[in-house]
């Protein structure tokens, strides 16, 4: 990977974490490109889920990459999560529309 490549990615990244007695028990992590940035991960450990923590990351990275000039964040929901309709109702509670389908292809 050439270094202005990485530079750039460096630039267009935001990671965080979540610890609990220096153990990370959740994280989340994004990419932006001008006004639109994507939430690529977002997972909290099962023991720990349900305390909040998941609200706390997407709350702190959406204001993180607002500064950074974002103005749209999207992300795809897990196709394979266990609990779909707990995850629709998370992200609504947060303000995030559901816009259609995403169509994707093996290249
Ligand atoms: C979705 C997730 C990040 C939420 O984190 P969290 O810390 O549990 O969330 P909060 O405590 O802030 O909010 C609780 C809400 O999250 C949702 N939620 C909690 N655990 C969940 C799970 N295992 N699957 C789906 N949704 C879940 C519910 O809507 C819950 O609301 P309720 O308590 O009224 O039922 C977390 O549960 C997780 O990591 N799930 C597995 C990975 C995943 O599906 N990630 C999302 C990728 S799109």
């Amino acid at each position: 990977m050439g270094k202005l490549y990485r530079r750039t990615m460096k630039k267009r990244y935001v990671l965080l974490a979540a610890e609990i007695d220096g153990r990370i028990v959740g994280a989340v992590e994004a990419f932006h490109r001008f006004i639109i940035c994507y939430i690529n991960r977002l997972a909290v450990h099962p023991k720990h889920q349900g305390k909040g923590i998941g609200s706390d990351l997407l709350i702190e990275i959406c204001k993180r990459l607002k500064t950074r000039k974002a103005r749209f964040v999207i992300l795809c929901m897990n196709p394979r999560s266990d609990r779909p309709k707990d995850l629709i109702k998370f992200y609504r509670r947060h303000r995030f529309k559901a816009i259609g389908i995403i169509f994707i292809k093996r290249l």
